[in-house]
């Protein structure tokens, strides 16, 4: 295990980047640097906890700035960076691919570059323990049919504007290593249910448009399948890939956890009846069928037996655990996302104005 005493942390008020940043600053007693552009998609709220924390500082700035990452960097003097910032939502990437590009492909060039020359300045103990931890999803490998799971040999097909972005990413980080020796680490992950997960995603929409009594629009016939991580299990597998991972190598992240569209929307209807039920019947009736995703990927699932045999981490919560955990978190935090839907996003359709029919 790698020594890691201070941490840069990109997109650290995101969803998984916030999780990250409780996990080291509270729990670990790890030191933060938080980077941050504060796009639509942060929020101030998920790193509250630990705001004043002498052990945690806040930088709002863009990863395409490379004067300033560089200035960042040579301030603070991290043992690692952890880059979560991006562009995240694959509706969003098919209106609008050019904020993917910057973000996910020229941002994380721009990083690495003024990583590489941080890590060039460090005496010969500090680079051997240096890491660059990129953080990545399983939508790299493109679209699985019925059987199989992606392992980490599975040849890149992305099929979205994002998942493009992000396999570009993926790359630039795999050659900032072989060419110029940047100790890294890659990680790809399934998808992510939690606490502050912006209501644009699938799980957090449905719970806020059930609660609201809104129709809940399930993308063509609802079959596609997810492969679903509870936000803190990955959140301590990223710790674990930093600080035990080898150099040079990627790491599956997964939870075990397959189901189709349906079948989550399905579960959100049933626990919503229980924790608050409507007087009105189940919320199973606002379910509606709508006009499918253009490119729509059919099914991903994650073989997560390297993480588990060299690393051993396995996630803590199933599916059953940490959607109840989730569904009671929506429930007891309406300001947080009734601020959201009032002044960033009231939960439009997105991802229709440009693609092909699905
Ligand atoms: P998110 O959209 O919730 O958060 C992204 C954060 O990055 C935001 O705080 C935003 O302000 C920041 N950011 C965006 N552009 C930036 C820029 N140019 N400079 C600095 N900061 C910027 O995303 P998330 O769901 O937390 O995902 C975090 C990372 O994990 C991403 O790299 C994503 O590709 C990856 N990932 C996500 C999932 C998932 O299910 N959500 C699964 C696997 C991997
Ligand atoms: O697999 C990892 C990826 O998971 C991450 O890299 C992405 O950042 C993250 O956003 C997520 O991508 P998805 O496209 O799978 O997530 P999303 O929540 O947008 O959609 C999940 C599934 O639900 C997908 O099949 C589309 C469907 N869906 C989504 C929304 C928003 C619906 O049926 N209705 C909806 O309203």
């Amino acid at each position: 295990m790698v020594e890691t005493v201070k941490v840069l942390v990109t997109g650290g008020a995101g969803f998984i980047g916030s999780a990250v940043v409780r996990l080291l600053v509270a729990e670990l007693g790890v030191s933060v640097v938080n980077v941050d552009k504060m796009t639509y998609a942060a929020s101030p709220a998920a790193t509250a906890g630990v705001a004043t924390d002498p052990r945690y500082a806040f930088f709002k700035a863009d990863i395409c700035d490379g004067a300033a990452m560089r200035a960042i960097l040579a301030q603070h003097r991290p043992d690692a960076v952890m880059h979560l910032a991006a562009e995240s939502h694959v509706d969003r990437s098919i209106d609008s691919p050019a904020d993917f590009i910057n973000t996910n492909i020229v941002g994380t060039y721009t990083l690495l570059q003024a990583t590489l020359e941080y890590w060039r300045s460090l005496d010969a103990e500090a680079q051997g323990r240096f890491r660059f931890h990129h953080v990545s999803t399983d939508e790299v490998y493109g679209s699985l049919g019925a059987d199989g799971l992606f392992t980490e040999e599975t040849p890149y097909q992305p099929n979205s504007p994002y998942s493009a972005s992000k396999a570009g990413s993926d790359h630039l980080v795999r050659a900032w290593h072989h060419t110029f020796g940047l100790p890294t680490v890659t990680s790809n992950c399934s998808n992510n249910y939690g606490p502050f997960q912006f209501p644009e995603k699938l799980i957090p929409l449905m719970i806020v448009n059930g609660l609201k009594g809104r129709p809940l629009p399930v993308y063509g016939k609802g079959e596609n399948v997810r492969d679903w991580l509870y936000v803190e299990d990955h959140a301590r597998a990223l710790w674990t890939v930093l600080t035990t991972g080898k150099v040079g190598e990627t790491y599956n992240v997964g939870g075990h956890n397959e189901m189709r569209n349906l079948d989550v929307v399905h579960l959100i209807c049933d626990l919503l009846d229980e924790l608050r039920p409507s007087g009105s019947g189940s919320r199973r009736s606002q379910i509606t069928f709508v006009q499918d995703r253009p490119g729509h990927d059919a099914r991903y699932a994650i073989d997560a037996s390297k993480i588990a045999r060299d690393l051993g981490w396995r996630p803590k919560e199933t599916f059953a655990t940490g959607l109840r955990r989730t569904v009671a978190w929506y429930l007891e935090n309406e300001g947080w996302w009734q601020e959201i839907l009032d002044q960033k996003y009231a939960g439009v359709r997105l991802g229709l104005a440009a693609g092909k029919k699905a």
